[in-house]
């Protein structure tokens, strides 16, 4: 299983392409196209929003589970661009769970309003893209599944009581136009009508290849900060995106989970709004954000910038029971003479290591800094952990002993070749 151990963005789709290249599945198991996982490959890049990393890998099985929300004019799109780019997407390598909800027009719409209406300083910074009230609809019961896209007549019908209640809190709540139930239907189901081919039993999947020992990986969307139970709430995104989320969103069992992959950048960033007690400002956040170019893959926004926060780091670590750390990013740091790990919060006069729940502690607490020299050298094509500059090595060293986790791969660029492996591999060959 591959997750965020951070605010999202820490490079899970180029370690899970990485690791895809040793899997028979690649399975998502919760968010939608609030996620942007970014592949380089040849000198080109991909972003995925729905498609699961895996998908440029020929040897394996590329699967969305149930636990993801799905807005099918997104994915429509996205598999003609894969295509169009060379990779072909066919249900001979990719399939749709038919419990995955959709993400309707009226969640955008929703999801934009409230967001607007917010007042500043209580915005969420939402991706846009529907994903709480899509989540939201799911628990209350009125969902629209993938497999409702198939069956006109019950999905008609459903749609019009769902969109009776949800265009009565668009016009009375939030003030602005309702909209058409007919002309949503014409459209989804016509998306029904597309994606059909693709949609499958996908936890019975994946219970049959675990029973016949073939290898799968589980990839997470965001990051365990940003996990609905776990995370800074409310400043979250609206599912598990830690361990828990893969059990719900796939139907997977814990027997089937051999090693945690937390993927960790060597540095901090979040993107929209909420506590980030590393972030930094001025030149260090602009040095940060100009060498790892830290733009949103989805909505292009800047991404906030700081120090790598061993505290929560740590929580992270702990709340997933992660096995191994992918350290990606570390190339970013080179040229910086000095180079921050957070070791503690400050807090009303004493310095706490546990991450705590409070959304003003977090605002208010001052991290503690362990400061190391850094290094000057190109980290690019180094492939073992004895030509890496020794401070670069101390770095991963210390990453280690705070953590107690070890440091399976360090990657070191954005291309697929560009990492090196400090240790066995976690997943076997
Ligand atoms: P994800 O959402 O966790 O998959 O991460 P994103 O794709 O949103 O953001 C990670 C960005 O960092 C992408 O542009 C990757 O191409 C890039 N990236 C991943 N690993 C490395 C690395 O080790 N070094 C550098 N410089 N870039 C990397
Ligand atoms: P990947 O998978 C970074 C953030 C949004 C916002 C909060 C809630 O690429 O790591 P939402 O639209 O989910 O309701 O927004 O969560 N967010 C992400 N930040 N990477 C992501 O995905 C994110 N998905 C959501 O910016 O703060
Ligand atoms: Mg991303």
């Amino acid at each position: 299983m591959v997750l965020g151990t951070q605010w999202g963005d820490e490079g899970k789709g180029r370690i899970v392409d990485l690791i895809a290249s040793r899997t028979d599945l690649v399975v998502r198991y919760q968010g939608g196209n609030n996620a942007g996982h970014t592949i380089v490959t040849d000198g080109k890049k991909i972003i995925l929003h729905h498609v699961p990393s895996g998908i440029l890998r020929e040897n394996s099985l590329s699967l969305i589970g149930n636990g993801v929300v799905i807005d099918p004019k997104v994915l429509v799109a996205e598999i003609d661009a894969l295509r169009s780019a060379g990779y072909p997407v066919s249900p001979s390598n990719f399939l749709i769970s038919e419990r995955a909800h959709v993400i309707m027009p009226y969640h955008r719409e929703i999801d934009l309003l409230r967001e607007k209406r917010r007042a500043s300083g209580r915005k969420i910074g939402t991706t846009g893209r529907g994903i709480g009230p899509v989540y939201e609809d799911k628990y209350a019961r009125r969902g629209i599944r993938m497999l409702d896209l198939t069956e006109p007549e019950a999905f008609r019908n459903r749609l019009v009581s769902v969109m009776a209640e949800r265009n009565a809190y668009i016009e009375k709540v939030l003030g602005a136009e309702s909209l058409d139930p007919e002309r949503v239907y014409e459209e989804y189901v016509g998306y029904g009508e597309v994606l059909r081919p693709f949609i499958s039993d996908v936890s019975a999947i994946v219970r049959r290849s675990g029973d016949e020992g073939k290898r799968i990986l589980f990839e997470g969307a965001q990051g365990s900060l940003l996990d609905i139970d776990f995370g800074t709430y409310p400043y979250v995104t609206s599912s598990n995106a830690g361990l828990g989320g893969v059990f719900s969103g796939t139907g997977a069992v814990p027997a089937l989970i051999s090693s945690i992959v937390g993927v960790a950048k060597a540095y901090t960033t979040r993107v929209g709004e909420g506590p980030f007690p590393t972030e930094e400002s001025g030149e260090i956040q602009d040095a940060l954000r100009r060498e790892g170019e830290e733009y949103g893959a989805t909505t292009g926004r800047s991404r906030r910038c700081g120090w790598l926060d061993g505290v929560a780091l740590n929580y992270a670590l702990r709340t997933n029971g992660v096995t191994a750390i992918a350290l990606t990013k570390l190339d970013v740091l080179s040229g910086f003479e000095k180079v921050k790990i957070c070791t503690g919060y400050g807090y009303n006069g004493s310095v706490t290591k546990e991450f705590p729940a409070s959304l003003s502690v977090l605002e208010s607490c001052e991290p503690s800094y362990e400061e190391m020299d850094g290094w000057d050298e190109d980290l690019a094509g180094i492939k073992s952990a004895e030509h890496l500059p020794p401070n670069a090595l101390r770095f991963v060293k210390r990453v280690e002993e705070l953590t107690g986790v070890p440091v399976w791969i360090v990657s070191v660029g954005p291309q697929r070749d560009m990492y090196l492996e400090l240790r066995d591999c976690v997943v076997s060959r």
